[in-house]
Parts: structure tokens; C-alpha cells; sequence
């Protein structure tokens, strides 16, 4: 197999919306690229859209009229698959369906060169499936670009059981070529961004649906404490509920109903009720957007007396930082060694969430003004945290944890008093699907966070994010979540329960 290189003319099928996209990365890149659609007008109009892309470019000043209108030259779009006949690479990105795909994979076979290497675009469909009916199916590999295709960096580079090396090492070199940031990944279902991504969201519908807190909160938390670009609802509804609850069954469906991907009823009923996001004009959230739809957060709180003897105990871990905010602000601050971690306020305490509720903290330390709060990616950064009070505490626990937060300038969402809270279980979550995709070799560690961060603009890639917050930490909240839920859903993956020995 000949390595690509820029002289290699490419053939994408379909010029939808990512085959339109995959064209315009190969020709900016300087191949000769042949675009071709079955549908009448489709290439043409795929070529036309590129163009409109690019003129938003030109008005920027990012590229010239010049370069726009070269790059353009360099696609030719047709309606007949011959075109392809001489093309180096050809890309798929049609229908999703695997019948039509493997029907236009054998005509490619008989059409092209020996040498052509066949790459599927596919979200879902396994590498080894589209090619098992190939005469030669070690030259079929997946190129999984992320939408939009010409923006984000990411390309999942996925061997199928037949893929040779050569093919893997020849298309992974072109993706970087082509200026993109490509990861080798094995076929399995979701691959690496579309498995590892679930509990995003189905930590978020859980949460909604044992009414934790509004959809509104969950998505502020999760953008505030959690550094996420969009909240789990938001990015929902700009997806769509259908597409979003279509990848969510494909994944629980293909990984044999395993409890750990399964699909939330909640988004069912939105899909049933037709409350598909943007595209339908009322998701969770109604579009236009509604100005008035807000977080709930507590008053605006002053700091009480209690502020005056704030007492930490033991060792706070990736919460430390708060230490360094209530010092920053002038609060006096005494430490004691404790074998527990918390920071105490008048007769509060407040823990760190690992995943046990406050209420079963309370009991378990018999102390019942306790308050536990949740993770945060950067404690300085997050403007709100969220925290959630044990039922046997008084009313002073609130006011006193509310003032904690506000000596550092924070505001506060009290949310229901859920084990793990929000962000904290999603995080244990993502880190924990991220270490079994790493245990079953679909890709490397180092890839897992390359590839969420930029596949779906993760802040953190959740290996690093896991050691940050201590392996060991990810698996004690899994086992209390295990424990409060009973359900096989937070299983630790055996990837962390060794880890947590070595980091
Ligand atoms: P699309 O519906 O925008 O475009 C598909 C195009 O393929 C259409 O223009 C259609 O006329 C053409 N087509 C259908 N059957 C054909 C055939 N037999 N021969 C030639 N052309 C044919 O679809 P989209 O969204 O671009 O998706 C394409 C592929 O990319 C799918 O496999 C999808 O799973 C995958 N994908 C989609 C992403 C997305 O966000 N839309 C992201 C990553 C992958």
C-alpha cells in the first residue's frame, strides 16, 4: 500500500454535511478532491456551500478571495461514482446505514486500484462489518471526523479486525497533513468520543429525573464548576433529542444492554412528546431562547459571625484550593490534622462529595450540621458551587455554608441531596468509561484526552482530570454511588482499581 501524500487525489462520497466539510479539509490541504453524490445537484451544491463557508473566512481576513476561490477549483463535483475511478483515499460519508454503505464499498473495489485505501465516515457502524464483505478488506479503515468537519481537530483514525497497520499508519499521517489531530482507535461501538461521552449526558437526565435540581442549574454547574463549553441540556437540544437518544440506544444496544449505557426514559418521553431542541423549537429550553430561564442560587448571602473561625481539617485534595481563596480574601483560616477532610464553619461542616449523600455523612460522622459540597475543575474560576444539605441539619448550615462560599465571592445553588451530586458523579463517570475503553485497548490513555478535548471541547481530558481528582478518589464515589443505587452502572472499571495503586 503506497503512502498517501499530497498528490494522492481524493474521492469523498456524499456532500451532506460532513462529506461537504471532509472535501473542503482535503482540497485546503492541496489535494485534487472529487466530490461525488448520488442525489441531483448534491455535489454541486455541497461545492457551492463550501464556498459560502469560506466567504465568511474572506470577511474575516482569514483567508484570501484568491485561496478561496483555488480551493474551490480544486473539487470537482460529479454525479457518477467513476469519477473516482483514480482516487488515492476515497472518504464515505453517506447515509448511515450498513447495506448501502458495504453495496457502494464493493462497486468502489471493483472501480478503483488495488492500492485505493476506503475510509468510512461512519458515527456508528462497525469497521470490521463494513468491511467483511471486501475482497481485500485490510485497505478499509474508519475516518471519524467530528462536525464541523473543517473546525474541529479531532479524527478517529478505527481498524477494524481486517485494517492492516500500513493503512492505519498511511491515513493517519494524511489526517495530520491535513492539519487535523488524529487518534488511532479499535472498532468498537461509539469508538472513542461517542462511548466515553455518555454519562455527559446520562448522569445529567438521571440527576433532572430524580429532580435534583432544574434543567437550568444542571446546566449552569456544569459550565461553571465544571468548565464544560455548553451544559449537558443545552448541547442536548442544539444535537437533538432524537439523534442524542438514537447514538444512546446504538451504544446500549451494541454493548448487549449493558446497564452502564442505559438510556434514560426522560429523553424518551421528550423524543415521544417531540421535543426534539433547537431544530423543533422547544427542547428543554424554548428557542428563541427565553432570557428569564436562570440558574436557582441562594440570595446573595453576608458573611455571619461564624466567618470569623474557619477551621480545616485534614488534607482538602483537589478542593485545597479553597484553603488559598478564603487566605486570598483575608479570612483567617486554622488548620488541624484530622484524618477526615472538611472545613468547618461555626458548628458546619462541609465535606467534598464522594458520592454518598450528606444526609448519610451526617449519620455516619454523627454530626448533623453538615453540608457536602460539589467538585469543581478550578475552585478560583467557578463563579457558583453547588452544594446539598443533610436532612438532620438546621437551618444555621445553610446560612453558614452560603457564607463560606460568599467570603470567596461565590454564589451558591442548593440542590437536592443527591449521592455524588452533579458534577462530581459525572466526572467519576467519564473517568470511568474512559478507564474500560483504555482497558480494552480501543485507544491509548494519553489519546482518551486528545480525543474529548477535541472531539466535544472537553476543558480537561477525563484521564487527566481522574488523576487531578486521585483514581483513588473516582473509585470510592463509584462505590458509593454503586452502594446508594445498587445498579451494576457504576461498576468500577479494573483499568482504575489498579491505577488507583500506581498514581
Ligand atoms: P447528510 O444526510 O448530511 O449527507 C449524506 C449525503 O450522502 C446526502 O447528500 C446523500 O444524497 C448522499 N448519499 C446517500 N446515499 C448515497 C450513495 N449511495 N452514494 C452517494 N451519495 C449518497 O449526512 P451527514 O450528516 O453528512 O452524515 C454522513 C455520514 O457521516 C454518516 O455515516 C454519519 O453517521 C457520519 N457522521 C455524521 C456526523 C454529523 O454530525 N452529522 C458526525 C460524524 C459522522
Amino acid at each position: 500500500m503506497p503512502m498517501l501524500n499530497k498528490q494522492t487525489k481524493v474521492g469523498v462520497i456524499g456532500a451532506g454535511t460532513m462529506g461537504a466539510g471532509i472535501a473542503q479539509v482535503a482540497a485546503n490541504a492541496g489535494h485534487s478532491v472529487v466530490l461525488f453524490d448520488v442525489a441531483a445537484d448534491a455535489a454541486q451544491n455541497g461545492v457551492q456551500s463550501i464556498r459560502s463557508g469560506l466567504a465568511k473566512l474572506v470577511e474575516r481576513g482569514r483567508k484570501s478571495q484568491q485561496e478561496v476561490d483555488e480551493l474551490c477549483a480544486r473539487i470537482t463535483p460529479a454525479d457518477q461514482i467513476s469519477a473516482l475511478a483514480d482516487a488515492g483515499l476515497v472518504v464515505e460519508a453517506i447515509v448511515e446505514n450498513l447495506d448501502v454503505k458495504r453495496s457502494v464499498f464493493k462497486e468502489l473495489e471493483s472501480l478503483c486500484g488495488e492500492q485505493t485505501i476506503i475510509a468510512s465516515n461512519t458515527s456508528s457502524i462497525s469497521i470490521s462489518a463494513l468491511a467483511a464483505k471486501l475482497e481485500n478488506p485490510t485497505r478499509l479503515i474508519g475516518m471519524h471526523f467530528f462536525n464541523p468537519a473543517a473546525v474541529l481537530k479531532l479524527v478517529e483514525v478505527v481498524s477494524g479486525l481486517h485494517t492492516s497497520q500500513e493503512v492505519a499508519d498511511a491515513v493517519f499521517d494524511i489526517a495530520q497533513q491535513w492539519g487535523k489531530t488524529p487518534v488511532h482507535a479499535k472498532s468498537t461501538p461509539g469508538f472513542i468520543v461517542n462511548r466515553i461521552a455518555r454519562p455527559y449526558y446520562a448522569e445529567a437526565l438521571r440527576s433532572l429525573n430524580e429532580q435534583a435540581a432544574s434543567v437550568a442549574t444542571i446546566d449552569q454547574v456544569m459550565r461553571s464548576s465544571g468548565g464544560f463549553r455548553m451544559g449537558p441540556f443545552e448541547l442536548m437540544d442544539l444535537i437533538g433529542q432524537d439523534i442524542n437518544l438514537a447514538v444512546s440506544e446504538s451504544v446500549y444496544q451494541a454493548y448487549y444492554c449493558d446497564k452502564r449505557f442505559q438510556p434514560s426514559v426522560l429523553q424518551a418521553e421528550m423524543v415521544a412528546g417531540g421535543l426534539l431542541g433547537r431544530k423543533s423549537g422547544k427542547g428543554y429550553y424554548s428557542y428563541p431562547q427565553s432570557a428569564n430561564v436562570a440558574a436557582e442560587y441562594l440570595p446573595s448571602f453576608q458573611a455571619s459571625d461564624a466567618s470569623n473561625s474557619i477551621t480545616v481539617f485534614g488534607e482538602l485534595g483537589i478542593a485545597a484550593e479553597l484553603v488559598s481563596l478564603l487566605e486570598q480574601n483575608e479570612v483567617n483560616v486554622e488548620r488541624q490534622s484530622a484524618e477526615a477532610a472538611y472545613l468547618q464553619i461555626g458548628n458546619t461542616r462541609l465535606y467534598l462529595s464522594n458520592g454518598l449523600t450528606a444526609t448519610q455523612r451526617a449519620a455516619n460522622c454523627d454530626h448533623d450540621d453538615l453540608v457536602v459540597f460539589d467538585l469543581a475543575r478550578s475552585y478560583t474560576s467557578a463563579e457558583s458551587i453547588a452544594i446539598s444539605v443533610a436532612k438532620q441539619a438546621s437551618e444555621q448550615a445553610v446560612q453558614d455554608a452560603a457564607s463560606l462560599f460568599a467570603l470567596m465571592g461565590k454564589r451558591v445553588c442548593v440542590i437536592k441531596d443527591l449521592p455524588g451530586m452533579l458534577l462530581m458523579r459525572t466526572v467519576c463517570c467519564l473517568v470511568n468509561e474512559a478507564a474500560d475503553a483504555v482497558n480494552q485497548g480501543v485507544c491509548k490513555a494519553e489519546d482518551v484526552d486528545v480525543a474529548m478535548k477535541l472531539g466535544v471541547n472537553y476543558p480537561e481530558g477525563p484521564i487527566e482530570w481522574g488523576v487531578r481528582l486521585g483514581f483513588s478518589n473516582v473509585v470510592l464515589v463509584l462505590a458509593n454511588l454503586q452502594k446508594s443505587y445498587g445498579e451494576e452502572r457504576y461498576r468500577c472499571s479494573p483499568w482504575l482499581l489498579n491505577e488507583q495503586f500506581a498514581t
